[in-house]
């Protein structure tokens, strides 16, 4: 006899015994059209508001409105020190040493800045390989420096896209790509979570592979940090780089992230792009002529960061190291299951990995008319997200989302016109 849909039941059940469940209280939860809360299945694109970042904003700006300049160096956590503050935290988060991590910038002049460091073509290893679907802004910083550096985008960018009917590329494609183009790489550039499809590479796997080429290899972690465990250093990543509005709730356009392995950052020949904010902050104010970078991903930091900005993402640092990787990871990979569960029993195509291991929180379901069945998704409160040509992305958020909330989206789906319904 095939199992009994999970009732609604039962989804209230599993979040009574949820021994995470109180954290959704520490956010703050959009509104559906009908005034309820609304099903917010958006976090890997914006992540939701910790109910401390208000009071943590206000802080900066009483800072600034008492102190004026002096709330640099005043008080007991002075402006001058917050990104060294915030650097253990989310060290935590990626699996690094402090002295690896650095908060500064957005995700894309990150990486311009980490590609004018490792990104050094010489002679016949000139090319960058990348994984498929390629994120636009990762496509678009990778070109502009083959072009800046007089290569040719369409010849020296590879993309290795997944084969048809396979949503996300395999690692065993990639290496095949690699040992193809071995004597070719100077970089290979991959995303740890697709944005699309949200499959999760092998990070460790693939760092080796791509270094036994004789390249460097860096990553987006944009929907990976947060998401999933990460051990960046002892994965012995070269660098790479992350927002913090997804998983990470840092707000709306908040600072972006590096990691720059210890044997990189630490080393004074590693080429860096200069700034004062990348020097040690005892010598900012040195006027000597020589730019002495800090040493670690510190040194990349080139320009003043803004208290103000990384107020709400420090708050949600916090809440991250109360919780801990582990335990969130945990809760996410049975929450998603849990909706993977259910989607099973309707006709949806979800192009996700079904393996927990190679996917965070997200499903990718594939749609004829994705737009139309978002719209009509977000009549019934659920906010969701498409992506051209096909894919409405959801992703139950371990920290706030719960599985009542997943069993009502996939009744909801269930119930939408044109999906048919399942016997
Ligand atoms: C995979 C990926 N790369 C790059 C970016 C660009 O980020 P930013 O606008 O912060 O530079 C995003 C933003 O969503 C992303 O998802």
């Amino acid at each position: 006899m095939a199992d009994a849909p999970p009732t609604e039941a039962d989804a209230l059940a599993r979040d009574a015994a949820d021994p995470l469940r109180g954290y959704r209280d520490r956010f703050l939860l959009p509104t559906a059209p009908d005034g309820s809360t609304a099903i917010y299945l958006a976090g890997q694109s914006l992540g939701l508001q910790p109910r401390t970042a208000r009071a943590a904003v206000e802080r900066e700006l009483d800072a600034w409105a008492r102190l004026g300049v002096d709330a640099w160096f005043g008080e007991d956590q002075p402006w001058f020190t917050l990104t060294d503050r915030l650097r253990a935290p989310m060290a935590r988060v990626v699996g690094a040493q402090p002295s690896e991590v650095a908060i500064l910038n957005g995700l894309t002049v990150d990486l311009h800045l980490l590609l004018a460091s490792f990104f050094r073509p010489e002679g016949r290893r000139r090319r960058i390989l990348a994984d498929g679907p390629l994120f636009p802004s990762d496509r678009h910083a990778l070109t502009s420096h083959l072009a800046w550096r007089g290569l040719v985008p369409a010849r020296d960018l590879i993309v290795v896209e997944p084969r048809a009917r396979a949503s996300t590329v395999s690692t065993d494609d990639l290496e095949a790509a690699m040992r193809e183009h071995r004597d070719e790489l100077a970089l290979v550039f991959l995303a740890g979570i697709n944005f699309a499809t949200g499959g999760a590479h092998d990070i460790e796997r693939l760092s080796k592979a791509g270094r036994e080429t004789g390249a460097l290899v860096g990553w987006d972690l944009a929907h990976a940090a947060g998401n999933i465990e990460l051990s960046l250093h002892d994965w012995d990543v070269d660098f790479a780089a992350w927002c913090t509005y997804k998983y990470l709730n840092g707000g709306p356009g908040s600072s972006g992230a590096i990691f720059v392995h210890d044997r990189h950052g630490a080393d004074p020949a590693t080429p860096r792009l200069g700034g004062w904010w990348g020097i040690d902050a005892d010598r900012r104010f040195d006027m000597a002529d020589a730019f002495v970078p800090a040493s670690g991903a510190a040194g990349w930091e080139a320009s003043t960061a803004s208290p103000v900005l990384l107020a709400p993402l420090a708050a949600s640092l916090a809440i991250f190291d109360e919780v801990g990787m582990p335990a969130l990871r945990a809760r996410s990979v049975a929450l998603t299951g849990y909706l993977a569960s259910l989607l099973a029993g309707l006709p949806v195509e979800v192009i996700t990995p079904a393996d927990p291991t190679a996917r965070g929180a997200q499903l990718s379901l594939r749609f004829d008319h994705g737009e139309a069945v978002l719209g009509a998704l977000a009549a019934r409160g659920v906010v969701a997200d498409f992506r051209a040509p096909d894919i409405i992305r959801v992703a139950p958020i371990p920290l706030y989302n719960t599985y009542h909330e997943a069993w009502r989206f996939a009744a909801i789906l269930r119930e939408l016109p044109g999906l048919g319904h399942t016997a």
